[in-house]
Formats: structure tokens, C-alpha cells, sequence
């Protein structure tokens, strides 16, 4: 098969995500490979998990930076320094430069816990059983500067119980993110969804 796309992640804490993109990647056929991992948090759990598969993980912590800026810089470098084609954000909490997103655009991915527009932000779960919805999700976007608003590649949805807890509906939505996260950075990795004015496009 062709060459892989060299992947990044970017994690802050448990890394489930991290953990499903790296079992995707085992696959042969598929089109991209996880070859470096930053936390911008030392005790990230995700770095273990990293670490378990051989993949090279380094944190760049935020508070070493005065500005946003500074602390993009360091990611980017360290990204260059790889050779890193594509980015997914997996739980990564920290807001980037408006220079750093238009810098990846189109090349770097986010997943988010609720089906977008709808629940940006954090504390995703609350707001969903705090707005009584039925139905809840999780999106992965393309990145862009305003926070968790950027083109949909792929939703998947599930039910919200009348008993859910957070911690129930969060377990529901993660069983969702495992699957579409993979299935969503084939899709840019074989270059089958593109951003294009303004929008994912299947092609
Ligand atoms: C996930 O729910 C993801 O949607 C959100 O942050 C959480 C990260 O979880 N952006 P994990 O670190 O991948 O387990």
C-alpha cells in the first residue's frame, strides 16, 4: 500500500481515544500511523498509553509559555521536527493560536462529545441531561478557531436515558467515539473528505 500519513495527537488526560486510534492504526491497510504523541500535561494518562505501544510521547506543558503563541510554536516544532502530515485532537485542553489553526487547517481534527452545533464547550454531559435532549453524540470536526465549531466529518448518536448520570451517558458516548474517531481520520487520511469553503467535503 501507499505510505501512511504521519499522525499526531494531542492529548491532555486519559487518552481512550488516543488508545482506539492507535489500535486502528495496527491494521496494515490503514491509511495513516500514530508516531508522535504531546500532552501538555505531565501526568496525562494517555502518555502511559503512548508509551505501551512504542510511540514516541513528549509533553510541552503550557505553563513553560508566556502566550498562546509561544506555546503553539513549541507544539509546531516539535510536529515539524516529526514530519507530521495530520493532527487529532483527542481530549486536548487547551485553545490554540488563531495562527496555528490556520497553519493546519484542513489538517487537524477534533472529537467532541455531543453532537455539534449543539453542547459546545465543557462539562458536555451535564448540559445534554441538564437541556432534557433524547438523543446525544459525538462529532469529529476539522479544527478552526472559534471553539468545537468547525466542519463535521462524522457524527454518531445515542440515546439519552432518564436515569443517565454524566458518567453513564459518557460511558454510552465513548463506546461511539472509539468507532468514529478511526473511521473518521481514515476518511481525511485517504484524502476522501477535504475541507473546502468552509466545509467537510466528501469527495
Ligand atoms: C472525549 O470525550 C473527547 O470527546 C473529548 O475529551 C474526551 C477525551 O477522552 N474531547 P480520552 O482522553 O480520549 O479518553
Amino acid at each position: 500500500m501507499t505510505k501512511k500519513v504521519r499522525t499526531a495527537v494531542l492529548i491532555s488526560g486519559r487518552g481512550s481515544n488516543l488508545a482506539a486510534l492507535i489500535a486502528a492504526c495496527r491494521d496494515k491497510d490503514f491509511p495513516a500511523e500514530i508516531v508522535l504523541v504531546i500532552s501538555n500535561v505531565e501526568t496525562a494518562e494517555g502518555l502511559s498509553v503512548a508509551a505501551a505501544a512504542h510511540i514516541s510521547a513528549r509533553t510541552i506543558s503550557h505553563k513553560a509559555y508566556a502566550t498562546r503563541e509561544d506555546f503553539d510554536s513549541a507544539i509546531d516544532a516539535a510536529l515539524s521536527e516529526a514530519d507530521i502530515a495530520l493532527i487529532c485532537e483527542a481530549g486536548f485542553m487547551r485553545i490554540h493560536s488563531d495562527v496555528f489553526v490556520r497553519k493546519w487547517q484542513g489538517r487537524m481534527l477534533n472529537i467532541h462529545p455531543s453532537l455539534l452545533p449543539a453542547f459546545k464547550g465543557i462539562r458536555v454531559h451535564q448540559q445534554v441531561i441538564d437541556a432534557g435532549v433524547r438523543i446525544s453524540g459525538c462529532t469529529v470536526h476539522f479544527v478552526v478557531p472559534e471553539l468545537d465549531s468547525g466542519p463535521i466529518i462524522a457524527q454518531a448518536a445515542v440515546p439519552v436515558y432518564p436515569e443517565d448520570t454524566p458518567a453513564t451517558l459518557q460511558a454510552r458516548v465513548l463506546v461511539e467515539e472509539h468507532k468514529l474517531y478511526p473511521a473518521a481520520l481514515r476518511l481525511v487520511a485517504e484524502g476522501k473528505v477535504v475541507l473546502r469553503d468552509g466545509k467537510a467535503v466528501l469527495l
